[in-house]
């Protein structure tokens, strides 16, 4: 930290209130929030945890189409749902909101109606696609079509998850309504823009110059966004649920999700402080220059919080812009993709039943494998041998084994300190430093690092009483095994605090059993914090193992997961509209040979054919790197449209064709090859 702060102001992404939460949420945003947070409170620092839920948006009015009730039945279910996770995970908000609150409602319409005077939006009238029988206007998720790019058919309105390319509406080929296949027409309609052009250069220098500290993917993400030239971005929707548009003559208008969501921060603030004046005003936490903001959230959230809302408050002029954001990859389950819609998740309501009061073991093995610079996997195997190998075996091991002791020799009393000799003085020397490397790792955001130091302290008093073997020394010199139990017990009361910000539940079971009322982060290091005559209380296990048909049993509930997504009815697309043979005809298909298949530098999903169609070789572009090795594919022969216009891509590629493929429900891609060999350049018919 270079600029000297006085307080420290941290958010967390607002979930969605239209489904529970799952480990990637826990891993990806809160637990790291929520470590920072207790660490910097620990510290004695002024901080505020601000969360909530995120109430508005399209995502929840499907919800509730679906389930037939009302978006409020919905964001009232899941906002308490989610908030009793938080709680019982420890996730330590201030406050804990939701942006259907009054107070909200009031922050939000009030900024968007400071920007709106002062003129800082664009007002631009466009033709948007409506569903006449819905009589709707979409937002851009809703529809869904055929991608001008690799002509996968089920792109959104918004990006193409096939090739990976950002869209828009307008080139979607045969744009429809994602949930009804309803056909859509052009309609008029006006709307706020933010100008995010306007501030480019701002942006820039303020990003790009000034906060090369930020993580890798977050500044490598922004730098991205820049580099290809910021548009100016609508901050109003045709919609029926969220914050009215305040605005006369906007009617039916409200304002657009992402513009209101990051507002929901300042009002959870603002209620918060409102409620406890002894946390001073909200303004000061959010416009003093000495107030510090730093925002956990997703990957996927990255350009929100790094270039949209710094615009807003950069816009605004009265608030800080945040000082740093924190964003993690994302979370894998059993080497596949969280997904809410085919149930691939751990949901933290769930979990707890399975595996009740294990809440720390949770947040022990999510740390341990935070996806903290690159996507990483959640497998129970891992989790199992985590708990076991190392809370179990390393931390409570040790813990159990000084506090065992203490009671059976020393009826529970710390005893007097001896003589050290040379191995005591080289563990207290080892431990001493603790404290500044966690340090050092915590302010800069590197938890896993963090937490593998915390557990290096427990390793070592666990070598140490191992090495010692105070059990054996009692009979041959017991005044020597006084000291070795003094020390194994300041480790252990160390343990309690460098753990806290991590393992708060079993941090708080231990301080109870060291009889530790008092503790502060600055005591880390300390090897006289239990001093000689306190009577400690009775131990009992901090871990306990966790056996084979636990585990197998949550691999099982995936497996069946896995298989009732395997077998649910396959609802196939609607046919399209009929057409005649002339139409028909016009499509050239022919049977190509594949004589090379590479993948595309930069493009994930990209793989660059050379294929014999009979006359000449010819260069074709397909987005289904992520369903073959190229080598698989060499050799091939594959059905494809030989007269389709060429079409080039981004980099300049240039496709000159397209290679049929059938997708199924669940996206898998599977190309198109024939029965039995034929001469390349054969006609389909
Ligand atoms: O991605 C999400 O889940 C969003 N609801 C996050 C919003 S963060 C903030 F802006 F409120
Ligand atoms: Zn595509």
């Amino acid at each position: 930290m270079e600029k000297k702060f006085k307080r420290t102001l941290v958010t967390s992404a607002l979930p969605y209130a239209n489904g529970p939460v799952h480990i990637g949420h826990l891993a990806g945003v809160y637990v790291p929030a929520d470590i920072y947070t207790r660490y910097l409170r620990l510290k004695g620092e002024d901080v505020l945890f601000i969360g909530g839920s995120d109430e508005h948006g399209v995502p929840v009015t499907i919800r509730a189409k679906k389930e037939g009730c009302t978006p409020q039945d919905v964001v009232d279910r899941y906002h308490n749902i989610i908030k009793q996770s938080f709680e019982d995970f420890g996730i330590s908000f201030d406050v804990y909101s939701r942006t259907t609150s009054a107070t909200h409602h009031q922050v939000a319409s009030d900024f968007f109606r400071k920007l709106y005077d002062e003129g800082k939006f664009v007002e631009i009238e466009s033709e948007q696609y409506y569903d006449e029988e819905a009589r709707q206007f979409l937002t851009d998720r809703n529809i869904r079509g055929e991608c001008p790019r690799c002509h996968h058919a089920n792109a959104y309105g918004d990006q193409c998850e096939a090739c990976g390319s950002t869209l828009s509406p307008d080139e979607l080929i045969n744009p429809v309504n994602a949930l009804t296949g309803n056909p859509l027409v052009k309609r008029k309609t006006t709307h706020w823009y933010l100008p995010l052009d306007q501030y480019q250069q701002w942006l820039e220098q303020w990003i790009l110059e000034e906060h090369k500290e930020w993580r890798p993917n977050v500044y490598g993400q922004c730098k991205s966004w820049l580099d290809t030239g910021l548009k100016p971005r609508a901050v109003t929707r045709d919609l029926d649920w969220g914050i009215p548009v305040p605005v006369e003559g906007a009617d039916g208008k409200v304002l657009y999700v992402w513009f209101d969501a990051p507002i929901g921060y300042i009002s959870n603030t603002k209620e918060l402080c409102d409620q406890h004046p002894e946390l001073g005003s909200w303004e000061t936490w959010w416009k003093d220059p000495e107030s510090r903001l730093i925002h956990f959230i997703g990957k996927d959230n990255i350009v929100f919080h790094c270039i949209v809302f710094p615009t807003m408050l950069k816009a605004h002029g009265e608030y800080n812009l945040p000082d740093n954001v924190p964003a993690n990859e994302f979370l894998n389950l059993e080497n596949d993709k969280i997904s809410t819609s085919r149930n691939w998740a751990v949901w933290l309501n769930e979990y707890l039943v399975d595996m009740p009061g294990k809440q720390d073991v949770l947040r022990y093995v999510l740390t341990a494998n935070a996806p903290e610079t690159k996507d990483n996997d959640f497998t129970w195997k891992d989790y199992q041998a985590r708990n076991n190998n190392e809370l179990v075996a390393v931390y409570g091991n040790f813990v159990n084994r000084a506090l065992q002791l203490t009671q059976k020799y020393y009826n529970g009393i710390v005893p007097q300190c001896g003589e050290l000799t040379d191995t005591d003085k080289a563990t207290l020397a080892e431990f001493k430093d603790v404290k500044d490397r966690l340090e050092s790792l915590l302010d800069n955001f590197k938890f896993r690092e963090a937490l593998k130091e915390a557990m290096n302290l427990a390793r070592i008093g666990n070598k140490y009483i191992a090495d010692e073997e105070p059990w054996k020394v009692i009979k041959t010199d017991p005044e020597r095994v006084k000291t070795v139990i003094y020390i194994s017990l300041q480790i252990t009361a160390n343990l309690a605090i460098a753990f806290e910000p991590f393992l708060p539940f079993s941090s708080k079971r231990l301080r109870e059993m060291i009889c530790m009322d008092e503790f502060a982060w600055n005591e880390l290091g300390n090897t006289e914090l239990l001093p000689t005559g306190k009577q400690l209380a009775k131990p009992s296990l901090l871990f306990e193992k966790i056996e084979d048909d636990v585990i197998q049993a949550q691999i099982d509930k995936l497996n069946a997961t896995k298989k009732a997504n395997e077998e649910a009815q396959y609802i196939a697309e609607p046919v399209k509209d009929c057409i005649e043979y002339d139409d028909f005809s016009k499509l050239d298909i022919r049977v190509g040979t594949v004589l090379e298949c590479e993948r595309v530098p930069k493009m994930k999903k990209l793989l660059k054919f050379r294929i014999d169609d009979g006359l000449q070789k010819r260069t074709i572009v397909s987005g289904i790197a992520q369903f073959y090795e190229p080598e698989q594919l060499v050799g091939k022969q594959v059905l494809f449209i030989a007269n389709l216009a060429p079409r080039q891509f981004k980099n300049g590629l240039v496709s000159e064709g397209m290679i049929l493929s059938a997708e199924d429900w669940d996206g898998n891609i599977s190309v198109t090859t024939v029965d039995r060999k034929v001469k390349p350049g054969s006609c389909i018919s």
